[in-house]
């Protein structure tokens, strides 16, 4: 009996022995695993160190956004001062001569023509009266790089045919929204005499030029009967469409983060200085061009060499660098710039791909695709490196590279964020719940951008701010708007 218990125990005991050695081995074997994707980089201090150099290189503490916050306050005021000459102002502050905003009950079918940085769109709205817009018909058409650096007149004539397929045929006379996305300098909301280009276009023979009379001629030279009610910025379209389809809060500025980057936002009339006539218990909504943002010298923002390496080599030399290093268009440039410098010192060893040789090779897209990956090998990011003709790269260097595009969108992001701060406080609305409309791909589809900016408007006590998508806000506002004045 005795021996049988013994065996008994013999055998427990040797279970149990079996039982944690397995479990042991199973725990170590986890933690092996581990080691050899963490041992890649915690344990080379070298790597660690240089990843950490680029994410501080492009940091932006919270006093620097504070900091930055108030220059753009301070240039917001300057801008609206009277002056002889021109203004001391970075920011223009356009003054757009819109002076209401539509209440959700404009009805009716309109047109737009919405020109932005790299396509151009024209669409039919149907307005129900009930803050509800229905696209009924689009045609979106890439503006071929030939036209952007060609002459105006084929540009205006490229619009017009774009603008065509959308009309109804057998109508009289058509009434168009004309949304043209850079600065233009307005007397009246039916035109405007464009300032400079932006967003790499450098047509011939527009600057200077009033834009809608160069459309109405190119609609005339193709025979089409159509009248321009209305001509605005696309972040005046995108503030004009929330306030629209919005009514629970009120919007008070329009935002686009694509290509290019602006804002617009509504200001009281008596507070807009430079207006020659003006109505002081009314309200204009103001373009601002943030875009240009401490141009042409940086005094505020601090640029890294690539920032300035871009500047340099950009068709807009010593403009727009706000823009420069918030928006699409940019965005990319600076990561491939960054990969060149790196792989210089052979830290990223695969500088013979177009991709990474080619100026704008690298585009902000490709940035997107690089941050969706959060596999633990960062093997999403091998294969599409792989698709670029940039095989074989080590675990090191696709966790340098995705962290060098976080670390470019997330300066982006809380630059935004300094900006949208500075507009909350102009307008006085630190402690309301208020609607900042905002449009573009790169807050649309750009991995974690538009919670990068939530987050740092909150770390900076803006937490009331709610930063709404309003898709298609460019187009659908300029019919809005072409509606609300023909109501007058
Ligand atoms: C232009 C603005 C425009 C913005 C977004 C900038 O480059 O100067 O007028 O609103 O891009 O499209």
């Amino acid at each position: 009996m005795d021996k049988l218990r013994e065996r008994r125990n013999l055998f427990i005991l040797g279970v149990a022995i079996a039982t944690s050695g397995l479990a042991l081995y199973y725990m170590l074997s986890k933690k092996k695993k581990k080691l050899t994707i963490d041992q890649q980089l915690n344990l080379d201090r070298d790597k660690l160190h240089i990843i950490n150099r680029i994410k501080d290189k492009y940091h932006i503490s919270y006093e620097n956004m504070v900091k930055i916050k108030g220059h753009i306050l301070s240039e917001f005021q300057l801008g609206l001062q009277k002056v002889d000459g021109e203004s001391q102002s970075s920011i223009k502050m356009l003054p757009t001569f819109i002076t209401k905003k539509p209440n959700g009950t404009e009805e009716g079918i309109c047109y737009a023509l919405d020109v932005g940085g790299t396509n151009a769109r024209a669409i039919k709205v149907k307005l129900d009266g009930n803050g509800k817009a229905e696209i009924l018909e689009t045609r979106k058409q890439v503006i071929p790089s030939s036209l952007m650096n060609g002459r105006g007149d084929d540009l205006f004539d490229f619009l017009a045919a774009c603008l065509s397929d959308v009309l109804d045929e057998g109508a009289e006379r058509y009434s168009i929204g004309f949304t043209f996305s850079f600065p233009v300098d307005q007397r009246n909301v039916r035109s405007g005499y464009l300032i400079k280009w932006t967003k790499g276009f450098n047509t011939s023979d527009v600057t200077g030029k009033d834009v809608v009379k160069l459309l109405d001629q190119a609609l005339e030279r193709a025979g089409i009967k159509a009248e321009i009610t209305v001509l605005i910025n696309d972040t005046v379209g995108t503030l004009i469409a929330s306030s629209y389809l919005n009514t629970e809060h009120e919007t008070i500025a329009g935002i686009i983060l694509g290509t290019g980057s602006n804002a617009a936002y509504v200001e009281k009339q008596s507070s807009i200085e430079k207006l020659d006539e003006k109505d002081n218990d009314g309200i204009m909504v103001i373009n601002t061009e943030w875009g240009n943002f401490d141009s042409p010298l940086y005094k505020y923002l601090i640029p890294t060499e690539q920032d300035i390496m871009l500047d340099k080599d950009s068709i807009n030399f010593s403009q727009q660098h706000f823009e420069k290093m918030i928006s699409g268009m940019y965005l990319g440039e600076i990561v491939r710039l960054e990969l060149m410098e790196l792989s210089e010192s052979s830290l990223f060893r695969h500088n013979n791909s177009e991709n990474i040789l080619k100026p704008y090779h690298f585009g902000t897209e490709m940035m997107s695709e690089i941050e969706k990956d959060n596999t633990p090998t960062l093997s999403n990011i091998e294969s599409f490196l792989s698709k670029l003709s940039i095989p074989n790269t080590t675990y090191f260097e696709r966790k340098l590279l995705k962290e060098l595009c976080t670390a470019v969108s997330v300066r982006s992001a809380r630059l935004v964020a300094a900006a949208i701060a500075a507009i909350v406080e102009k307008v006085g609305k630190i402690d309301e719940h208020c609607i900042v409309a905002v449009d573009g791909s790169l807050y649309e589809l750009y991995p974690n951008y538009a919670d990068n900016i939530k987050n740092a408007l909150n770390e900076m006590g803006y937490s009331k701010v709610i930063l709404k998508l309003t898709k298609d806000g460019s187009g659908i506002g300029a019919a809005l708007a072409a509606a609300v004045l023909s109501n007058e």
